[in-house]
């Protein structure tokens, strides 16, 4: 039961610990969902002006829905990848059509819009909602991948399925939100990718069967290019 033991100390390690970031405040269904899409493919400080200019100039679903696509492709100059804002916008259109302008509420109806998959559709869900949804990115991948001293590839759909599996059957119901950014933020700042995992910060490192084994550095298992 790594991961239900993990729970306890890491939100009370995220409470103390997280960073301070503009879409942890004032956290809404919509500017969870701005900022989840922004920051797939693209780093925290760099994200940071491009959120708050786009959330000033399109503050609702309805302004992004009915924005002209030159104005939108502006605001997201330089982020790249522009199919991810073209996608918002599609289902901003969604929204107001199949949902009245109002940003759905639950899991399916949240994971059925345009570009958004189970890693968005659970952080809008746990962050916003409170809802007791797994959102498994990369990040999550690799911490809970050493907390099970795991040697699968996080890179095959059936891990990550699995992974979401075990994270939904212990996130506990009154703080899914903590708990699932706690983890990325975990993976963030604590349980780096490259070079050293600064377990020495880490709240589960007596927990976690990877530095158990001193394999905390060949873990997670990555084949696929
Ligand atoms: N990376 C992806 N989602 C994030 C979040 N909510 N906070 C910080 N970094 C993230």
């Amino acid at each position: 039961p790594i991961l239900k033991e993990a729970a306890v100390p890491l939100i009370r390690w995220y409470r103390e610990h997280k960073r301070d970031l503009p879409w942890r405040h004032d956290i809404s269904a919509y500017r969870v969902w701005v900022s989840e899409i922004m920051l797939q493919q693209t780093r925290v400080e760099a994200v940071k002006p491009y959120y708050d200019r786009f959330l000033s100039k399109l503050p609702t679903v309805k302004d992004l829905a009915e924005v002209e696509e030159d104005q939108l492709l502006k605001l997201w100059e330089g982020l790249g990848y522009y199919n991810r804002v073209r996608n918002m916008q599609k289902a901003a259109q969604q929204i107001m059509v199949d949902f009245h302008g109002k940003f759905p509420e639950t899991y399916e109806e949240i994971l059925s819009l345009t570009g958004i998959g189970s890693y968005t559709a659970g952080a809008i869900s746990s962050f916003a909602y409170g809802l007791p949804k797994p959102a498994v990115d990369g990040n999550v991948l690799r911490v809970v991948s050493r907390l099970l001293a795991s040697e699968e590839d996080i890179m095959k759909a059936s891990v990550r399925a699995d992974i979401e599996k075990a994270l939904e059957e212990v996130i506990p119901a009154d703080a899914p939100g903590d708990f699932n950014q706690g983890l990325i933020e975990l993976g963030a700042i604590v349980c780096v990718p490259n070079g050293e995992p600064k377990c020495e910060e880490c709240p589960a490192a007596q927990l976690c069967q990877a530095r158990a084994k001193g394999m905390e550095t060949k873990l997670p298992v990555k084949a696929k290019a």
